[in-house]
């Protein structure tokens, strides 16, 4: 029978005894919702599986949603995104490797970001390459009272790029830049299952807050992200190959650590469950 075993972390848990194949019973689909929701970060460890399985698999956390970026999506199975992140001999990675290196939550430049993103490793570099994982909620606890006090109610827009970003986004075509207009979101959210309260924070995407000046907004942003840059709020997964690792983009950020050698093949099944909006 599955068992939710939670991490000595911040956030996450890993589930044991779980075939893959029962995932999408109703009984086994509400277990992991609520660890997921309650852990923020399911690691389910396993074999490969093909892009087929992997969008079965993840039906049991929700509706599988396509990605923006086009060339991303698998051919036969556009629910699965086949994402490598290489180190090529020039220091570059793909570009949507390189951008993920800074913290963010998933696809906050939309009105309704993903409520959730699976990854399953498929080729993983002989070291190197974890995935970190910041809990949104114990950095909004963390904040003083004063800040938090003054962030309440204050909304914030989300944009494919911002200059605030360390790194700038993959080129988008002119069908996904329509789909892509700035959108405006909370500064707080409340987590739909747990009500809990979490900071939305994305430094990839969140440009400015509404109704402040540019370099109060900036001074703004910086700070609570510096909270979020604190170790305590922290979980570092190591991959190992065939394992499925969903996070929580809603009260969650994340980021990848490209310190694998060379040439090494890194590549990942990527899918994104469909969210509601934050509020
Ligand atoms: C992502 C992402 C990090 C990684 O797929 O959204 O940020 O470790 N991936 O590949
Ligand atoms: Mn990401």
């Amino acid at each position: 029978m599955m068992e939710v075993v939670a991490l000595d972390a911040p956030l996450g848990a890993r589930i044991e005894g779980l075939d893959r194949a029962s995932a999408n019973e109703p009984a086994v689909a509400a277990k992991l919702n609520r660890a997921l929701a309650e852990h923020l970060l399911v690691v389910v460890p396993g074999d490969r599986m093909t892009p087929e399985q992997t969008r079965v698999f993840s039906a049991a956390f929700g509706r599988p949603q396509k990605q923006l970026l086009r060339y991303k999506r698998s051919g036969g199975v556009p629910d699965v995104s086949i994402m490598v992140s290489t180190l090529m001999a020039d220091g570059t990675t793909d570009k949507t490797a390189i951008r993920a290196e800074d913290w963010h939550t998933d696809d906050s430049y939309f009105a309704v970001p993903a409520k959730a993103t699976l990854l399953h490793g498929i080729e993983i570099p002989s070291h190197g390459g974890a995935t970190w994982f910041c809990n949104m909620h114990s950095v909004y606890e963390a904040l003083p009272e004063a800040t938090r006090k003054r962030i309440d109610g204050l909304r914030a827009i989300h944009g494919y790029d911002t200059p605030r970003a360390r790194n700038r986004p993959s080129a988008r075509t002119p069908e996904e830049i329509a789909e892509t207009p700035d959108v405006e979101h909370p500064l707080v959210r409340t987590h739909p299952e747990t009500g809990r309260r979490a900071l939305y924070l994305n430094p990839n995407r969140l440009d400015r807050i509404v109704g402040l000046e540019r370099a109060e907004s900036d001074d703004l942003l910086d700070e609570l992200a510096d909270e979020a840059r604190k170790p305590r709020h922290h979980h570092g997964h190591v991959w190992s190959v065939g394992d499925i690792v969903v996070w929580d983009n809603r009260a969650t950020m994340h980021r990848v650590v490209i310190d694998y050698p060379m040439g090494e093949t890194r590549i990942m099944q990527r899918v994104l469950i469909e969210g509601d909006k934050p509020f």
